[in-house]
């Protein structure tokens, strides 16, 4: 296996900027972005097995069960063994970091650490080109034309699970089931924590940090 490649997984809270950073990463490092949000939205429009069966726990803003996902994520990795890649979203509970961790040598974890009032404000005024998973966001990353894809001139649309109550639900969950996952890569000595209340702020330092690590 080529040494250079990057593996590196990126988390945090719903709503923390992983797939606005994601896209910076992988435009400025060359990987692929393998989004678990972005490819079961993409099953539910397609009408797949995978997509029916995790539209329920998605619009309620639950975790789909582990045994959907990580097959469904181990599945997409292996068709990319001879790229660098970034994970968006996998792992999220215990069971699918030790999957992870026994499939995969990861390189890094990166932790976006950002206050919860911030989320809770940006999810409202998010706006998504479902089909590619491009995200925009009223105030801070425009799309050109209001309600409209920049790149494909396709009509933008707000996440089903973006709504208050399913909002909710998602940080609990991800206070309960992923933050703990914090601690379990940092005693692998792989995570790198972010903090900050913007994008803008985080995205220099990530920056830095690959540029330092991998190049
Ligand atoms: P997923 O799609 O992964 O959603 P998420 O983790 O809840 O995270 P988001 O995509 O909502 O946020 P993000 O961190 O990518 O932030 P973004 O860059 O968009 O998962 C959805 C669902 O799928 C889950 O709830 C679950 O049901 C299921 N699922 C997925 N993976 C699973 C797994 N492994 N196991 C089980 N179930 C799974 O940024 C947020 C907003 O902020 C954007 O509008 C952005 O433009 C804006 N923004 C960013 N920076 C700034 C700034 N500086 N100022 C203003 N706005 C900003
Ligand atoms: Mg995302």
């Amino acid at each position: 296996m080529n040494s250079n490649l990057i593996r590196a997984v990126i988390m945090g809270a719903p709503g923390s900027g992983k797939g606005t950073v994601s896209a910076r990463l992988v435009k400025t490092f060359n990987m692929h972005h393998i989004s678990s949000g972005d490819l079961l939205r993409s099953n539910i429009e397609q009408k797949t097995e995978l997509g029916r069966i995790a539209d329920k726990y998605i619009k309620e803003g639950k975790l789909v069960p582990d045994v959907y996902i990580t097959q469904c994520i181990l599945g997409e990795l292996d068709k990319i063994r001879t790229s660098s890649w970034l994970l968006d979203g996998f792992p999220r509970t215990p069971e699918q970091a030790e999957d992870l961790w026994q499939a995969e040598k990861i390189d890094t974890v990166i932790n976006l650490d950002v206050p919860f009032d911030v989320i809770i404000d940006r999810l409202k005024s998010r706006w998504v080109h479902l089909p590619s998973g491009r995200v925009y966001n009223i105030g801070f990353n425009d799309p050109k034309v209001r309600g409209v894809d920049d790149i494909t001139g396709e009509p933008l649309s707000q996440r089903p699970d973006d709504n208050p109550a399913a909002v909710r639900k998602r940080l609990e969950i991800y206070d309960a089931c992923t933050r703990p996952l914090n601690e379990y890569f940092r005693k692998k000595g792989v995570l790198v924590t972010f903090s900050g209340r913007t994008t803008n702020e985080i995205w220099p330092n990530v920056k830095k940090y690959f540029d330092g690590k991998f190049r």
